[in-house]
């Protein structure tokens, strides 16, 4: 099976970023976009996974972005980031709605599993516990918001406000579905938005309880996400944690191909690094 991979897309009909290390080329995104698109059609792909924050700052933004996919000849598979929620209220920091985004980008679940041949992959939202999915007086805000204060007060490495993590449902959900594939013989990849490893502070809240769950089955090859734009890599206990760069920063693209056969081939564009992972 071979897949295209693109993550932190970001776009925005707004001016560009630049400050210290920050460069984000925010319209630019629909060229990259574009371009990811016509080299993705020049192979044989099954999927192409977006691995979040499509767009940044307002709802609007998707009504762009998403018209792009139609030239894709493979399907999409959206994974949900911190900025897909972005209302636009730059001063309030009101949260969209889990169900206007879902609905948008044409999911009927926040997570969801897809299988075939020898895989298994598994679409996580890792925006479930904080305060990144909204609307701003829910319980569920409301309990994320008192998740991360504790975090903060804990000094944990990680406790931002554009970290999350996933609910218990989501939690028992994903040892279901490992479990299913374990026993039907299967490999897994698991896709989020937010990192687990190695240390960083865009990882996902409470890392090494999601990482013990992918631990306790010996089918997970590996985890890919988004959301630290600079990319990073780590192996821990047999498992590969790859993250992609993001395609919203410079002037240069970023993206990937991935072949999956003995080993898991990764081929990067413009800015993404090339990897093979033994399996
Ligand atoms: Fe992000």
């Amino acid at each position: 099976m071979n897949f295209g991979v693109i993550t932190d897309t970001q776009y925005a009909d707004i001016p560009d970023f630049k400050l210290d290390k920050h460069d984000r080329r925010y319209r630019l995104s629909i060229k990259k976009l574009q371009e990811a698109i016509i080299e993705f059609n020049k192979h044989e792909l099954d999927f192409v996974i977006n691995l979040g924050d499509l767009i940044d700052q307002k709802f609007e933004s998707f009504d762009d972005i998403l018209p792009v996919f139609k030239n894709l000849k493979a399907p999409v598979w959206h994974v949900l980031g911190n900025h897909d929620f972005d209302s636009g209220d730059r001063e309030l920091h009101t949260r969209l709605p889990l169900k206007l985004v879902t609905d948008k980008l044409g999911l009927n679940s926040n997570y969801y599993s897809k299988s075939s041949g020898d895989w298994t992959f598994i679409m996580l939202d890792s925006n479930e516990v904080g305060v990144i999915e909204g609307p701003n007086d829910s319980k569920e805000f409301l309990y994320g918001e008192r998740v991360l204060n504790k975090l903060k007060e804990e000094n944990i490495y990680n406790s931002k406000p554009w970290n999350g993590s996933l609910g218990e449902k989501q939690i028992s959900w994903l040892k279901e579905v490992l479990s299913s594939a374990e026993k039907a013989g299967q490999q897994v990849i698991v896709f989020a938005h937010h990192s687990l490893y190695p240390k960083h502070r865009e990882n996902m809240l409470f890392p090494k309880k999601i990482i013990n769950e992918l631990e306790n089955h010996k089918n997970v090859a590996v985890f890919m996400n988004g959301h630290n734009h600079n990319g990073d890599y780590g192996i821990k206990n047999g498992i590969h944690f790859v993250t992609f760069r993001g395609m919203v920063d410079t002037a240069k693209n970023s993206f990937a191909i991935v072949e999956l056969s003995k080993k898991i081939k990764i081929s990067g564009f413009g800015r993404e690094t090339s990897r093979v992972l033994e399996i």
